[in-house]
């Protein structure tokens, strides 16, 4: 395979609808994204049903944007990398349908992608000198883990969420609050304002020796201080709240960084997922690194959150390495790469 091997991606594992045209391992040609926020938005979470239609509307014309854009023609394509799992069973379908209805009227080989392991190439597309073994705590609306990524696609788990996903307790306590959906951004952007010594929050797991996360119990203590400060008459402080339950989140995130890093003694950090693009989190897991002198890789919010280049990425190394798929290929929602 040459550098000139050119891999389209395609992703809609969850409420994004996108597709990638990359060149080689990792010269992003186009990266286009049609967002469904504002279908969502309404619920508070994303609605599978929904999510499915949606993509289902999205998928053609954006793939029609993106060969116009790419100056791509079937001919010119090598390789179609699809996500295949872990993801809503519903949105799975659609990507997975249209990259085997292309590979069929195109005559191109299909690949089925791990969405997990698309976010670990998300850190390797956006800083091409991180290479294996490194960490990464991917951390979204579905997903907190904190993953080992070694040589030849050689992942373990070393721990993930007992409940909530971070992303999922930042969505919810923003609800609780009525703040807009996605909850991230709107609770970073209030956290600005805010005291982040104002409340203190419990985080379960963050004592442990275990590489384990529990976001249920922050918000149950967060419905009761709101319902408290509601009872006696006081004004919502929402910006020290948000400062506060952001402080809370970080700390419990990096708590188990820095007891992965000593497990595991790889000193070579990544991040991804939504909550990735938490600026907090961020510059905390930098400032964390510096003092322990560890590399950490920070890709842009575009590569942290769901997107198809990581896909494309992902398939063409997956691929370069001799793996194949064909028209029996299937979602699995629960798909797990882990070799624990
Ligand atoms: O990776 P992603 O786009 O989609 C999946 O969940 O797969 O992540 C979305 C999640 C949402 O829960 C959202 O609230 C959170 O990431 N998120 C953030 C920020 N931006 C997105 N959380 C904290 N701070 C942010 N800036
Ligand atoms: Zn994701």
């Amino acid at each position: 395979m040459d550098d000139g091997f050119i891999t389209l991606g395609i992703e809609t594992s969850c409420d994004d609808t996108a597709i990638a045209v990359l060149r080689g391992a990792g010269d992003v040609v186009c990266d286009a994204l049609s967002s469904q926020i504002r279908d969502h938005s309404p619920f508070g979470g994303v609605l599978p049903e929904l999510a499915s239609r949606k993509h289902q509307e999205a998928i053609i014309p954006l793939l029609r944007s993106v060969m116009a854009e790419a100056r791509a023609t079937p001919r010119d394509i090598d390789l179609i990398a699809v996500t295949a799992g872990p993801g809503l069973m519903g949105s799975l379908i659609v990507g997975v349908m249209a990259a085997k209805a292309l590979s069929q009227g195109w005559g191109v080989p299909i690949i089925g992608v791990n969405h997990l392991e698309g976010h670990l190439y998300a850190g390797m597309v956006a800083h091409p000198e991180l290479s294996p073994p490194f960490l990464c705590l991917i951390v979204s609306g579905g997903h907190t883990e904190i993953v080992t990524a070694r040589e030849g696609r050689n992942y373990t788990l070393l721990g993930d969420t007992r409940d909530d996903a971070a992303g999922e307790a930042y969505d919810k306590a923003a609800k609780l609050m009525g703040l807009g959906y996605p909850g991230g951004p709107e609770i970073e952007l209030m956290a600005r304002d805010g005291d982040s010594s104002s409340y203190s929050f419990p985080i379960g797991m963050k004592g442990t020796k275990t590489v384990e996360f529990s976001f249920s119990g922050v918000k149950t203590s967060l419905r009761a201080m709101i319902d408290n400060l509601k009872k006696s008459g006081s004004d919502i402080p929402t910006p020290d709240i948000c400062a506060s339950f952001q402080k809370a989140i970080t700390e419990a995130l990096l708590a188990k960084v820095k007891l992965a890093v000593s497990q595991t003694g790889i000193k070579r950090v990544a991040i991804s997922g939504g909550v990735a693009a938490n600026a907090a989190l961020r510059d905390e897991l930098s400032e964390l690194g510096h003092a322990n002198g560890w590399e950490v890789y920070l890709p842009p919010k575009k590569y942290c959150t769901d997107n198809a280049i990581m896909i494309a990425a992902a398939g063409y190394a997956a691929y370069s390495l001799g793996e194949r798929s064909d028209m029996s290929l299937s979602p699995d929602p629960s798909w797990s790469i882990w070799k624990n």
